[in-house]
C-alpha cells in the first residue's frame, strides 16, 4: 500500500475511535447517544457500525497535534475544514456521525447528522472526495454485507443509512445505501457481480419514488441483476417501518408489496399527468411503449397493451401498430 493512503487509513482509525469514544464514555456525548437510543438503536448496533459522535471545539485537530501529525496529511485527510488563513479546523461539529467504511472494513469517510431539526443547517454533511474516498465506487455497508450477499445472491438498495442499519439490526444483513448521491454504473457494476437479484427499497415519498425509476433504469443498462421494487407501507421509509413494526412484517413487505419493474414504470409513467386529457395520455403511451418493448414474452406484452387500450379507451391495433418498430429495432 502507498505510504500516504496507509497513514490516511490510520488516521481515520484513530480518529473513528475517538469519535465514537466522545459517543459512549462522556458527557458530551449523552445527547447524541440518548438521540440514537430514542430512533430504537441498541449499544450492540452502535458499536458494529463505529457510530460516533463529533463535538465542537476542535477536539479532533487538537487530538491529531498533540500526537505531532503532520499538517499536509491532516490537510489530505479532509477530516479538516481549511480556512482562509490556512489554519485547519474540525468538519464535524456537534453532529452524530455515521462511518463510512470500504469493502475491506477501513473508515474513509463520514457522514454527520445534526441532532435537532428545525434550524437551516443540512440535516446530513458527508465528506467530501479524498484520495481514500471516490464517492461513485462506495456503498455503504457492503463490507459487512457482502457475505450474506454473495450467500443469497441477492441484496437490497436503501435510501439512507438509518434503513440499512435498522435493518441490521432486526436481522436482515444483505443491505446496502448508495449515500445521497445518487446510484451510479460502478456501484451497479459491483453488486452484479455479488448477486443475482436486487430489491430497490426506497423511501414511499415523491423524492423516493423519482429515485427508484432513476435507479431500475441504471440498473437495467448496466447489469444483468434482476430488480424488483419494494413498496414500504404508510408514506414511511424502512427505518420508520422497523420501528414500528417486526422483522416478520417486514420481510412480508418484500413477499407481498413488490413489483417488477415493467410494471412499475407503466404506473409511475402516468406521475403528474392528466390522463383526462388526450395529448397527455399519446404522451404516456409514447413513454411507456419502450417499457412494454423491453419484455421478451409475447404474450404478457400483448397483455400490458389490452390493459392500456382498456384503461384508455384507445386502440389495441393502434398500439400494436406503434410497438412494432420498438420490437424490430431489439433485434
Ligand atoms: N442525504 C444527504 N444530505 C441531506 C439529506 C439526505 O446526504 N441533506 C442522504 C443521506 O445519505 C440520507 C439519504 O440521503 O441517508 C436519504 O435521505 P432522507 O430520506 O432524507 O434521510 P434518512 O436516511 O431518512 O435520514 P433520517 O432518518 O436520519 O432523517
Ligand atoms: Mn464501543
Ligand atoms: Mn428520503
Ligand atoms: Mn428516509
Ligand atoms: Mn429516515
Amino acid at each position: 500500500v502507498d505510504p500516504q493512503i496507509q497513514a490516511l487509513l490510520d488516521l481515520y482509525a484513530d480518529a473513528t475511535k475517538l469519535y465514537h469514544h466522545f459517543l459512549v464514555n462522556t458527557a458530551v456525548g449523552e445527547q447524541a447517544l440518548d438521540y440514537l437510543h430514542e430512533r430504537g438503536l441498541d449499544d450492540g448496533t452502535i458499536d458494529a457500525y463505529s457510530l460516533g459522535f463529533a463535538p465542537t471545539g476542535d477536539v479532533l485537530l487538537k487530538y491529531f497535534e498533540e500526537k505531532k501529525i503532520d499538517y499536509q496529511l491532516l490537510r489530505a485527510s479532509e477530516l479538516f475544514v481549511t480556512w482562509s488563513d490556512g489554519t485547519l479546523h474540525d468538519r464535524f461539529n456537534d453532529r452524530v456521525l455515521f462511518t463510512i467504511r470500504n469493502a475491506k472494513g477501513q473508515p474513509i469517510a463520514y457522514s454527520g447528522r445534526k441532532l435537532t431539526s428545525g434550524d437551516d443547517e443540512p440535516k446530513y454533511i458527508n465528506s467530501p472526495e479524498s484520495p481514500l474516498f471516490e464517492k461513485s465506487r462506495e456503498l455503504f455497508n457492503l463490507d459487512m454485507a457482502k457475505n450474506a450477499i454473495r450467500k443469497s445472491k441477492q441484496v437490497i438498495l436503501f435510501e439512507g443509512f438509518m434503513d440499512v442499519i435498522a435493518a441490521f439490526q432486526a436481522g436482515i444483513n444483505n443491505g446496502v445505501a448508495s449515500m445521497g448521491t445518487s446510484l451510479t454504473p460502478e456501484q451497479v457494476h459491483i453488486l452484479n457481480r455479488m448477486a443475482e437479484s436486487i430489491s430497490v427499497t426506497y423511501d414511499a415519498d415523491s423524492a423516493g419514488q423519482a429515485a427508484t425509476k432513476r435507479a431500475l433504469d441504471l440498473i437495467a443498462m448496466n447489469s444483468q441483476l434482476k430488480a424488483q421494487v419494494v413498496h414500504i407501507p404508510d408514506n414511511q421509509d424502512p427505518d420508520e417501518f422497523l420501528r414500528s413494526h417486526d422483522s416478520t412484517a417486514f420481510t412480508n413487505v418484500f413477499v407481498h408489496n413488490t413489483e417488477d419493474p415493467v410494471a412499475f414504470n407503466i404506473r409511475y409513467l402516468q406521475t403528474d399527468r392528466n390522463m383526462n386529457n388526450q395529448a397527455e395520455v399519446f404522451a404516456y403511451i409514447a413513454d411507456v411503449l419502450p417499457v412494454i418493448a423491453s419484455v421478451d414474452e409475447p404474450l404478457i406484452r400483448e397483455t400490458y397493451l389490452a390493459q392500456l387500450s382498456d384503461a384508455y379507451h384507445i386502440s389495441l391495433a393502434g398500439l400494436q401498430q406503434q410497438i412494432q418498430p420498438l420490437l424490430l429495432a431489439k433485434i
